[in-house]
């Protein structure tokens, strides 16, 4: 007996020093770069890659950043702000000639300032941008693409698509209600009663999500339609109603591959079409942001539509860019139709609010260069030993030292995925992925017996057995629902999650009544 019991402690120490024992080393050294951060130059674009409070970031880290005069003014970052925090006020010459890693915000014009052998991290738009992805080939540059960064849940905080959708959002809300004649908010007054404004915002991702809780703060009715059902219980809790689809009496979800929306049949399409020229001549605002990733704006609001709607009326089209939502849509422009109807179509609302937008896509870019230059082993090394085999970097990449990354092979979150992928596999040309076996989870699987039957043996008593049980049975059940739940309700489930938790620890202290340790133990 006394065998077994030394058996399975050692077994038990051995798994616990084989699973953390390289967490428990000394952190790494990774190589140490100059970060240059040009002004950008594209029309009446007034953001800036980096902050002051992001510059302090990579300092922290050993790196260099040089800031180009006057880059960040339009956004409110005064040079002498950028000195304050350990980076160097320079010309846009000393920028490109200087710095190892170029940090944009815009896909530069052309590639005449880069060096050779240099890194760029920005928007890059490689469908878009066939010209540039040739140039950045030539002149063996590095690219890594912010717009590629992929929508996981540990990728969340350089997801800069995010960042500017929700201030798209916001802004779209705000631009509406300047150009509205009304309140938005319903009031009782002495001069007579208000109603509140009527909003349906079509798309429920990030920027449509961001427009309802806006146009909700400010008092406005708002309804919002969306292909995926994921968004429902999104949009509900948002406050917003949500408007439903039917074909044959059936709800019919339009989720794709990693979430995203995919390509709806023409039914579908005719029977959205219905709802939403119903819906514009109720409401008083529409704002859309319709987007299916690779592919044009689905025209979702025709001119049939923009003219049953009523006078005064607001339309804001935030898949402008991609060819608008609205077939009247003028991209970059107010168009103001018949005098009835005023059409948005501003490209560039992020850059509208430059100081808050800023800010963001600074944070996204800093911590995802952190990040990429956390993957190279070598501390002399450089941006070409990017570790290839993570997921965020393989996936922003799009250029390395001119070799044509991009596209990247898709992420698989979920065996339906997996079989999707397949089908979907010769069109795309994409390679399945390996799948790469976890050395952690692998020890935890093999000394996981071990680790059971030590804990039975050293068990106080019953009552500990029967409370390890319901923790461990509450540990599977909710690992499998995080794991199996769509990557867009990651975020709703983590704040219930954490709510949950608060309530469990709060009940937890009242039943030990005071005491360290509960009678039971
Ligand atoms: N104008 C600007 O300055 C600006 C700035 C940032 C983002 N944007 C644009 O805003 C749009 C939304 O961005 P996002 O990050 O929220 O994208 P997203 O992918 O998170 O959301 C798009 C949503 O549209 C939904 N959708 C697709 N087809 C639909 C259809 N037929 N009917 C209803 N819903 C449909 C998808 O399910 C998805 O929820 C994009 O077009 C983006 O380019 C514009």
């Amino acid at each position: 007996m006394l065998s077994f019991h030394r058996q399975a402690t050692r077994q038990l120490l051995l798994s616990a020093r084989t699973c953390f024992s390289s967490k428990g080393d000394k952190k790494p050294s990774h190589p140490k770069f100059v970060f240059g951060v040009p002004k950008e130059t594209f029309p009446h674009e007034n953001r800036v890659a980096a902050t002051p409070e992001s510059i302090k970031n990579l300092v922290k880290d050993g790196h260099q950043v040089l800031v180009e005069t006057g880059a960040g003014q339009k956004a409110n970052f005064a040079d002498n702000v950028y000195q304050e925090v350990g980076a160097k006020v320079v010309d846009s010459k000393s920028i490109y000639d200087q710095s190892d890693v170029i940090l944009k915000i815009r896909p530069p014009e052309n590639t005449k300032a880069l060096k050779e052998n240099q890194t760029l991290t920005s928007f890059i738009y490689p469908a878009q941008n066939k010209e540039l992805l040739n140039q950045l080939q030539e002149k063996k540059i590095t690219t890594f693409a912010m717009e590629c960064v992929p929508r996981i849940t540990r990728a969340q905080t350089y997801d800069a698509l995010s960042s500017m959708a929700n201030i798209a959002g916001y802004k779209a809300v705000v631009l509406a209600a300047n150009e509205f004649g009304r309140f938005f908010a319903g009031q009782m007054t002495a001069a007579g009663k208000v109603p509140p404004a009527k909003v349906m915002v079509i798309g429920a991702g990030v920027a449509g999500l961001s427009a309802i809780v806006t146009a909700k703060n400010m008092g406005a009715i708002v309804r919002a339609f969306d292909t995926r059902l994921a968004t429902k219980e999104q949009v509900k809790s948002c406050g917003a109603e949500f408007l439903e689809v039917k074909i044959n009496g059936e709800v019919v979800d339009g989720a794709g591959i990693g979430g995203y929306a995919k390509e709806m049949g023409k039914e579908y399409l005719e029977a959205e079409l219905a709802l939403f020229l119903k819906q514009a001549k109720e409401v008083d605002i529409i704002i859309t942001t319709a987007l299916i990733p690779g592919r044009p704006a689905p025209k979702l609001l025709s001119k049939e539509l923009v003219e049953n709607m009523k006078q005064g009326s607001i339309i804001v089209d935030l898949a402008a860019e991609t060819g608008g939502n609205c077939e009247l849509c003028k991209p970059g422009e107010l168009y103001n139709h018949e005098g009835k109807v005023k059409i948005i179509g501003y490209t560039d609302l992020p850059s509208r609010l430059p100081t808050q937008s800023s800010t963001l896509y600074a944070n996204n870019i800093g911590k995802l260069m952190q990040y990429i230059v956390g993957t190279i082993k070598d501390p002399n090394g450089n941006m070409t030993q990017v570790d290839l085999n993570d997921d965020v970097v393989r996936q922003s990449l799009v250029t390395l030292n001119g070799e044509l990354k991009w596209p990247p092979p898709p992420i698989i979150t979920s065996k339906s995925e997996l079989q999707q992928a397949d089908t979907t596999k010769a069109a795309t040309g994409h390679k399945k992925q390996e799948v790469k076996v976890d050395p952690y989870k692998q020890a935890w699987k093999n000394h996981l017996q071990w680790l059971m039957m030590a804990l039975g043996y050293q068990s106080p008593n019953m009552e500990f057995l029967k409370m390890l049980n319901t923790f461990a049975l509450a540990g599977i059940v909710g690992y499998q629902v995080v794991w199996g739940v769509t990557p867009a309700l990651h975020s709703p489930l983590m704040s219930v999650t954490n709510a949950v938790s608060g309530i469990i620890i709060v009940g937890g202290m009242e039943l030990m009544d005071g005491r360290v340790f509960t009678r039971i133990l």
